[in-house]
């Protein structure tokens, strides 16, 4: 990407997480309505500004946990002036579970969720069959739900909670690139890990 412009003032591009109990409505935080798409996990920010430079016409919002990730994604953002996403200091999991309306997305992209190796430490993987519910209520006919992973193990369990859903239409596995725009370079984990060689796991739904 081009040498990035200068800091301006961030608050506009934070979003507070919900309070108990409360359903949000993506649309009133942005000027203009138009398709919502979500980001868990967003690290650094890398997917979240392509995608949104290279299609005005969406609102984004990317959830990161890690408050350092988090305040880079947000100045960045806000360097670019990138009025069309928010991000949101959260755990993605309750959001998604609790806090958004049906069918409220028109996408939501995950890439390299947290692969917790650690067989002990498998139930907090994000894939899951609740969390995989949770999300197919709030995605439009029709909205794509795109994943990658470079963990092997992890993309088996991505395979079985997913692939056998009666309500997801497998796609021909997508690279984000193909989604992203032609600026796009790879989120970081992507790149450390292609550089290492490993292979790199994709899928893509629909919702039918
Ligand atoms: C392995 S990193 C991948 C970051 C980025 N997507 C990439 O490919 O470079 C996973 C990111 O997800 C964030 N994360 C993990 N669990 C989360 C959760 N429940 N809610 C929000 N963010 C989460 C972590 O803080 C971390 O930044």
């Amino acid at each position: 990407m081009p040498h990035e412009p200068k800091p301006v003032i961030t608050k506009e591009y934070e979003v507070e997480q919900p309070e108990e109990g409360a359903i949000s409505n993506p649309m009133d935080w942005y000027d203009s309505p138009g398709p919502w798409e979500l980001e868990i996990g967003c690290g650094k920010g890398s997917f979240l500004l392509s995608r949104a430079k290279n299609n005005p016409h969406i609102r984004m919002l990317g959830i990161e946990w890690a408050n350092k990730y988090y305040r880079f994604t947000v100045d960045r953002m806000a360097r670019w002036q990138q009025t069309n996403v928010r991000v949101m200091r959260t755990d993605a999991k309750i959001f998604v579970m609790r806090h958004l309306p049906p069918q409220c997305l028109d996408a939501l992209h995950i890439y390299h969720p947290d692969p917790w190796p650690k067989k002990r430490h498998h139930k907090r993987r994000l894939i899951q069959k609740d969390f995989a519910d949770a999300v197919s209520k709030l995605l439009k006919p029709g909205a794509a739900w795109l994943l990658q992973t470079d963990h092997r193990e992890y993309a088996d369990q991505m395979q079985e909670v997913l692939c056998q859903r009666d309500d997801l239409e497998q796609q021909p596995a997508q690279s984000i690139a193909d989604v992203a725009g032609p600026d796009w370079e790879g989120t970081n984990f992507q790149i450390k890990y292609e550089v290492e060689g490993r292979p790199i796991y994709h899928f893509a739904f629909k919702r039918k």
